[in-house]
């Protein structure tokens, strides 16, 4: 049974919704599922604007049928090649073999890459170019590494909708709920949201901030995103997530302490330090468990807070690995402009400190503060003084 609702004038959703994955793009767990979004617009000429994930195929054509009625397709705007998107190119072009595929030259590369063979089919655009569908007049807005080289926007002159790729997306099944004014974003969504960008787009930030500067010359009433709801009421609250978030800024002042911890004295600093931020008035302390927590949560949750607590057990004198690896992922995603504080735990050899220490002096603009403590086993009555002073600077650094 098809499933579509009304966007605008002459526009239909007619994506689909994935509550089966578990990993989005096998690595990042999505708990609420996800959406893949994909548009029809009626016009003198029907227009489909990307098509879908594989997993929702059958649902997606069957909403294009519903759509169109007796109608067929008269062109395909590809805005982005990642197989979660264009999966189902192959499945329109068989349904309506007529139809005119409108993409970027890399698009188009990536396009043949993938295995399909559009030669005559496709008509290539470039930055700036226009094109009449009958009523409806749209630019092409190219957006490179937003989050693959060949994305473009497209921007709709005549009502004001941006179809904008994989950006201003989220994780999350929709449940019904389309738009934003039909949610409780910044309950139910925000969290889903910055896991969405911080870890498929985090790395692009600059990227972002050059497709915000050009969004921001376009008049724009309704964003239709490839994943997660449409916004068409509260446009300002997520443009301005999205400009912190591609520009490093924290969103809120506080303390996210992730600890690595074998047997439970690494935590039990950690818990220690947590009291002591509270006691002095730092209520905004959040803690997590590097070994129970996935590494999307903990980039997600980094991009979040401005001040980060690495509590870390040293384990075969080198950094406890679930430690490394979300500091490879904080690296490979561009992270920076964010304060430290270090405490190492070690038997015989501390080492994880100066190692962490290291790998976040090769980052850009994190600042690490001066009062390291490195613990022998755990935290003794001799180390109170110290973590004392840990958490005086912490908050000191927040001023
Ligand atoms: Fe949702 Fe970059 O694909």
């Amino acid at each position: 049974m098809y499933c579509v609702r009304k966007v605008d004038e002459d526009l239909y959703w007619v994506g689909g919704n994935d509550n089966r994955l578990a990993l989005f793009e096998n690595i990042h767990p999505i708990p609420r599922g996800v959406s893949y979004n994909s548009y029809v617009l009626l016009d003198e000429k029907t227009v489909l604007f990307d098509t879908v994930d594989w997993a929702v195929c059958r649902q997606f054509l069957e909403n294009i049928k519903a759509v169109l009625k007796n109608r067929t397709l008269d062109y395909m705007v590809i805005n982005h090649v990642e197989p979660d998107h264009a999966a189902c190119i192959e499945e329109i072009l068989l349904r309506y073999p007529d139809v005119k595929i409108i993409c970027t030259e890399k698009a188009f590369m990536f396009m043949n890459q993938f295995g399909f063979n559009l030669d005559e089919k496709v008509e290539k655009v470039k930055e700036g170019d226009t094109k009449s569908f009958g009523k409806h007049k749209v630019v092409f807005v190219t957006a490179p590494m937003v989050h693959w080289p060949e994305v473009m926007v497209t921007y709709d002159a005549t009502n004001g909708v941006l179809f904008s790729a994989d950006a201003f997306g989220s994780f999350g099944a929709l449940g019904g709920k389309l738009f934003d004014d039909e949610t409780d974003f910044d309950r139910d969504w925000i969290d889903d949201a910055r896991r969405y960008y911080t870890n498929i787009v985090g790395k692009y930030g600059p990227h972002v901030q050059a497709l915000l500067k050009k969004a921001s010359k376009l008049d724009i009433k309704t964003i239709c995103p490839l994943h997660g709801p449409v916004w068409r009421s509260n446009l300002g609250y997520f443009l301005e997530k999205y400009d912190k978030w591609s520009r490093y800024e924290p969103e809120e002042k506080g303390v996210m302490i992730v600890y690595a911890t074998m047997y439970g004295n690494t935590e039990s600093a950690a818990n220690n330090l947590a009291t002591r931020l509270v006691e002095k008035g730092m209520n905004n302390v959040v803690m997590y468990d590097v070994s129970k927590t996935h590494v999307s949560y903990l980039i997600s949750e980094t991009f979040k807070y401005s001040h980060v607590v690495l509590a870390c057990v040293t384990y075969n004198l080198k950094i406890y690995p679930p430690m490394l690896d979300y500091l490879m992922h904080m690296k490979a995603l561009n992270l920076q402009k964010r304060t430290f504080a270090l405490i190492e735990n070690g038997s015989w050899a501390p080492q994880s400190g100066k190692l962490m220490h290291k790998l976040l002096e090769e980052m850009k603009e994190m600042t690490i503060l001066d009062n390291e403590i490195s613990l022998s086993s755990r935290m003794k009555e001799d180390d109170a003084g110290s973590m004392d002073e840990l958490a005086d600077s912490i908050i000191k650094s927040m001023k």
